[in-house]
């Protein structure tokens, strides 16, 4: 192919990855299969690769990041990006509309009503069409160049080419994580034994501040845009931007709407009120700005708003009620966390009974006593929360909560260390609800999997001293399990229900125990539930350590030394080691047979295998393997198997149906893709 061939098939390659990327993102829709969107992307990248004269600088093959920033350049806006002034009160929003009036000298003007999104602000400089940088708000005057961990959210035009558009011109608006995201990404972290991540702003804020794009392009951010501004951008109202803005492809979110008077303003305020809840992000309020831009200039600035806009808040939903108790729950690790007892009370459509209180120190923040009258609030958490107490009606004689010393299910004194805010139950060998909790555990579907165990037959075998403990599962017998009692309580009506276990269920759960026998030991090292060891913690653990032996030996200093395991791991495992009824539990799930050593066929061959130093990524499904299969293979041959794709694996391992965005990055990054019968010639 000739240059001017190639040109001119990037041209017709880009263009219809962009018609694709189009219907899919912004209109939800599809003409291709995924196979036959890949293959328009990979051969748009194998040609941009040996043409690179010819890449556009809005290539739609930026969009899989790639690029790794170490730190972030600092940029300084050509414009402050200000704050609003906020209101909570009606009132306070017609003392604004008469500031306005006053201001103007007449009642001739407009407002434009926008909804306020929570998320995180980002300015977008476009020259001669191009989206040239993207920087956040940072301290207003200067923020941080994020330019190609922007480039990777599908919504934004990474070029504006329409007719009259300015030669420059600045765009504002609003990165955010949709809520579905966030739900699945908090999902996947809690199955991993991570902690949660606390809400979608902070989220998408953390995400766009990712060294490596590649990441930011898989967390799927969203961004709306609100702002045009720009020397001759020739608009005479925000609104006639805001509608420029949808013409030239730029995401902006539909709910807006021109007011003519306050009056109207808050007839929107109320349409909106309830209707917010269903989109796909978090909301606090509406943004309230005059229509016409020589009026906003007229108006002009406080030092740090502008006098033409302000932002009505929602009040989150709140009730207020009586604290009537404190109690305390005893998780897994022993970690304790009171939990207010309410007055029962309705809160945006539920009937709340109690709220999270996370430890000692919230307690003592909020100077609580029992009888207290508080406000609740339910903000973008499940769970609500105690936001203040009215210590009005409180009584004199009323005694502050003092924090339990004592663990509230074995009595056992608590302990906090230094510098903690969690108090802990140490009492981890016979506290009955981390007895629970670990053997909730260890069975669970990515630790042992044994599936046909349910919590309540767990309930029940503890209840009747039949396990206390991991191993005890192994010793379980026929007979001991049919016909078994236990309880089943309805978490809605409180009524509780006794049940017996039928033959064929106690048969399931044995074999099942049985199969668990053949589950890997990163598995198991996992399933025993050592603190801080997630499950990827415990791949490297198993990996590096090959058997629990070596592990259990590893004193502080060689913990460290592995790749990624930090002080804290370290300490955990250490102290996990150190007491003896550990090494008995270890000792004894070893003799009844648990795979507490990696096995031969998954352990890398000693030099010399067929893929010795080489990495893979698998996606797909394929013919002649099962994944877990092939994983073994490749590990068996020296191999080695990582989940993500990066700029140091060798091959992925390409089978059926596997996603686009794999693929998009593999071919980016110049990773080999090979289908299996490639691999299969090659061991
Ligand atoms: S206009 C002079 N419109 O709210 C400021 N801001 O407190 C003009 N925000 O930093 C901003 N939704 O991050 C505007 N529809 C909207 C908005 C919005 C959310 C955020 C923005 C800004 C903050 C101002």
């Amino acid at each position: 192919m000739n240059a001017n061939e190639a040109k001119d098939r990037i041209a017709k390659l880009t263009e219809q990855v962009n018609y694709h990327n189009h219907l899919y993102y912004q209109e939800s829709r599809t003409e291709i299969s995924d196979f036959e969107f890949d293959q328009l992307l990979n051969e748009l990248i194998e040609m941009e690769e040996k043409f690179p004269q010819f890449k556009a600088p809005d290539s739609p093959s930026q969009r899989v990041g790639g690029t790794v920033t170490k730190e972030f350049a600092t940029v300084k806006h050509e414009y402050p990006m200000l704050s609003l002034g906020n209101t909570y009160s009606q009132q306070e929003l017609q003392e604004f509309d008469q500031r306005v009036a006053k201001g103007l000298g007449h009642n001739d003007y407009e407002y434009f009503c926008e909804l306020k999104f929570d998320g995180v602000a980002i300015s977008l400089v476009y020259e001669n069409g191009y989206l040239i940088r993207a920087v956040t708000r940072g301290d207003g005057t200067k923020g941080d160049d994020i330019t190609n961990n922007a480039k990777t959210i599908r919504t934004l035009p990474l070029s504006v080419k329409k007719d009259g558009i300015p030669t420059k011109f600045e765009v504002r608006g609003e990165v955010f994580m949709p809520r579905e995201v966030f739900v699945a990404i908090n999902k996947e972290r809690v199955e991993n034994g991570e902690e949660p991540l606390a809400n979608p702003r902070n989220t998408a804020s953390g995400t766009l501040k990712m060294q490596d794009s590649s990441i930011v392009a898989s967390r799927k951010l969203d961004c709306f845009t609100y702002s045009l501004m720009g020397e001759g951008t020739g608009f005479s109202r925000h609104g006639d931007a805001i509608a420029a803005l949808e013409k030239w492809g730029f995401n902006v979110s539909d709910t807006y709407k021109k007011c003519n008077d306050i009056e109207e303003v808050f007839k929107y305020i109320d349409e909106w009120e309830e209707k917010r809840k269903s989109l796909p992000l978090d909301t606090d309020g509406i943004v309230i700005k005059v229509n016409r831009f020589d009026q906003q200039e007229e108006l002009g600035f406080t030092a740090k708003s502008p006098r033409w806009a302000i932002a009505y808040k929602y009040k989150s939903e709140s009730a207020v009620t009586n604290l009537n108790n404190i109690t305390y729950q005893v998780g897994r690790t022993g970690a304790i966390t009171p939990v207010a007892e309410l007055q029962p009370v309705l809160l945006a459509g539920t009937t709340v009974k109690r709220a999270s209180l996370h430890n000692a120190n919230e307690i003592k923040r909020l100077d609580l006593h029992v009888g207290d009258t508080v406000m609740v609030e339910k903000g973008g958490e499940i769970i609500p929360k105690i936001t203040g107490v009215d210590k009005s009606g409180r009584k004199a004689d009323a005694e502050p909560v003092s924090f339990i010393d004592k663990c509230p299910a074995c009595e056992t004194e608590l302990i906090r260390a230094d510098g903690e805010a969690v108090h802990y139950c140490p009492n981890n060998q016979s506290c009955p609800p981390q007895i629970l909790g670990r053997l909730e555990h260890f069975i669970s579907r990515n630790a042992m999997n044994i599936e046909s165990l349910g919590p309540e037959t767990l309930k029940g075998l503890i209840n009747h001293n039949l396990v206390s403990q991991p191993a005890d599962l192994y010793k379980l017998s026929f007979d001991q399990l049919n016909g078994l009692k236990f309880e089943i309580e309805n978490p809605q009506t409180g009524e509780v229900k006794t049940r017996s276990l039928k033959e064929k269920s106690a048969q399931n759960i044995l074999d099942s125990i049985e199969k668990s026998k053949e589950i890997p030991f990163p598995n198991v090292l996992f399933a025993l539930g050592i603190r801080y060891v997630g499950r990827t913690v415990a791949e490297k653990l198993a990996m590096h350590f090959k058997n629990v032996e070596a592990l259990a030996r590893a004193n502080f200093e060689t913990l460290v030394e592995v790749p990624e395991i930090g002080d804290r791991i370290a300490e955990s495992i250490t102290q996990y080691f150190s007491e003896e009824n550990n090494l008995n539990i270890i000792e004894e799930l070893k003799t009844h047979g648990v795979q507490l050593a990696m096995r031969e066929e998954d352990l890398p061959a000693a030099g010399g295998g067929a893929l010795d130093g080489f990495s893979f990524v698998i996606s797909g499904v394929f013919e002649q393997y099962e994944r877990d299969e092939l994983k073994a293979i490749i590990k068996k041959n020296g191999g080695k198997v990582v989940s993500a794709i990066s700029g140091n694996v060798d091959y992925l391992v390409a089978g059926d149906k596997m996603g686009p965005a794999k693929l998009e990055k593999a071919k980016k990054l110049g990773v080999k893709i090979i289908d299996e019968s490639t691999f299969t010639s090659m061991l």
